[in-house]
């Protein structure tokens, strides 16, 4: 831990005063391991180093010729970079306090007052040291983890591939009823394996920021449903899976994804839906986009509503009926956004569930090939049941 500590870089304070002898004194109050103290004597000065640091904090002195206190730390909230940047304004009396300016709410403000009291200077900047460390040491600490991910799951891909190919190889080999069972087992769990990672894989993707990325070719979506349902019809039992279709449903998508998409929203309705009852799949293509719904008996619990979407929120909850790492529908709802397409999802008592997406045919002339992903804690459209 202390080896991981030492490779995070400084924690940077700008002090700000016209006078040198005023920067003197404070640099030898806050002076201290993993603190980097910069120093600017004007309000240019100051922005010129905002522009080439990240600091934690900014110490501004209220009086200053040209640029004073506040007329800087305006220009600071002004600008994205240094928005956020907590502000201590140093100043000769405590009415000042009162004056208000521009951004006040955009970042923590808080004042000192000369003559300044050496503990309380020590106090105030040490919480705000403190809080930079930690969020340094959480990027850190999420970075190396989704380095790790990376890592083991591009490792754990050969000796998995391996697995399942010497169970297809058994599968076909043998004649003995047990070793055909086991063969098979092996051979799903080994397939169930391999998405897990593939979630993962998109997961760490989706949240670095970039999407998950797709690659667009002319795609007729209603044989990519054909084909998704003929893989799930033999491992369920119960009604048959129906699929009714209207329109054209051709389209520019990329046709992997877009089976990740239905396969997974078959899967849940056949794993999460009422056990054996019918599942129903429209496909609808009209100009310019093409509606898909699949449909099935039984509601989401209501708690889950507000998180569906949510990576690992939604799977192992007291009433969800099977362990799945609650990924499914995060990265369904990463692939529809990467489309330029939405997903609703209706659920209650008379109803059922229904999950609807929504894509354009072709991409967007204005758009990037592949979209941001939603920001932490939105859902995608919810319909019914809130
Ligand atoms: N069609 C559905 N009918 C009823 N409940 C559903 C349906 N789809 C999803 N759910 C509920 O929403 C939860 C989240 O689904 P999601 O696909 O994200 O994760 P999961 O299926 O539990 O795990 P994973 O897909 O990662 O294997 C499910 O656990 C289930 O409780
Ligand atoms: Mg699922």
């Amino acid at each position: 831990m202390e080896d991981d500590l030492r490779k995070i870089p400084p924690v940077k304070f700008l002090l700000v005063d016209d006078k040198p002898e005023n920067l003197l004194a404070l640099e030898a109050l806050l002076r201290r391991d993993g603190l980097e103290i910069l120093q600017a004597r004007s309000g240019v000065e100051a922005l010129e180093i905002l522009l080439a640091h990240e600091v934690a904090l900014a110490l501004l002195d209220v009086h200053m010729p040209e640029i004073d206190g506040f007329a800087l730390a305006e220009m600071m909230r002004g600008a994205d970079r240094t928005r956020h940047v907590p502000i201590i304004f140093v100043t000769a009396a405590a009415e000042e306090r009162n004056r208000l300016f521009r951004g006040y709410d955009a970042g923590a403000v808080d004042f000192l007052v000369k003559p300044i009291d050496p503990r309380i200077l020590r106090h105030k900047t040490e919480t705000f040291f403190q809080l930079h460390r930690q969020r340094l040491e959480l990027e850190e600490t999420l970075r190396l983890n989704e380095t790790f991910m990376a890592a083991v799951g591009h490792d754990l891909r050969n000796p998995l591939n391996a697995i399942v190919l010497m169970s297809e190889a058994l599968l076909e080999k043998s004649e003995d009823p047990a070793t055909l069972k086991i063969a098979e087992r092996v051979r799903s769990s080994g397939r169930r394996m391999a998405g897990i990672i593939d979630d993962l894989y998109d997961l760490t993707h989706a949240r670095r920021g970039d999407g998950i990325p797709i690659a667009r070719v002319v795609t007729d979506a209603l044989s990519v449903v054909r084909k998704v349902v003929s893989e799930h019809e033999p491992v369920r039992s119960g009604a048959p899976i129906t699929i009714v279709h209207e329109g054209d449903t051709i389209g520019e998508w990329d046709a992997g994804r877009l089976a990740q998409v239905f396969s997974n929203l078959v899967a849940n309705a056949i794993h999460h839906g009422a056990p054996g009852k019918p599942i129903e799949i429209e496909a609808k293509g009209a100009d310019g986009e093409l509606v898909i719904c699949v449909k099935n008996e039984g509601v989401i619990p209501p708690d889950l509503v507000p998180v569906l979407f949510d990576p690992f929120r939604s799977g192992r909850t007291a009433t969800s009926k099977r362990d799945g790492l609650g990924l499914g529908l995060f990265i369904v709802d990463q692939i529809v956004l990467a489309h330029g397409g939405s997903i609703v999802v209706t659920s209650n008592a008379e109803l059922g569930t229904i999950f609807c997406v929504k894509l354009p045919k072709a991409e967007a002339p204005e758009s990037k090939p592949s979209f941001p992903p939603r920001a932490p804690g939105a859902t995608a459209g919810l319909d019914g049941n809130r």
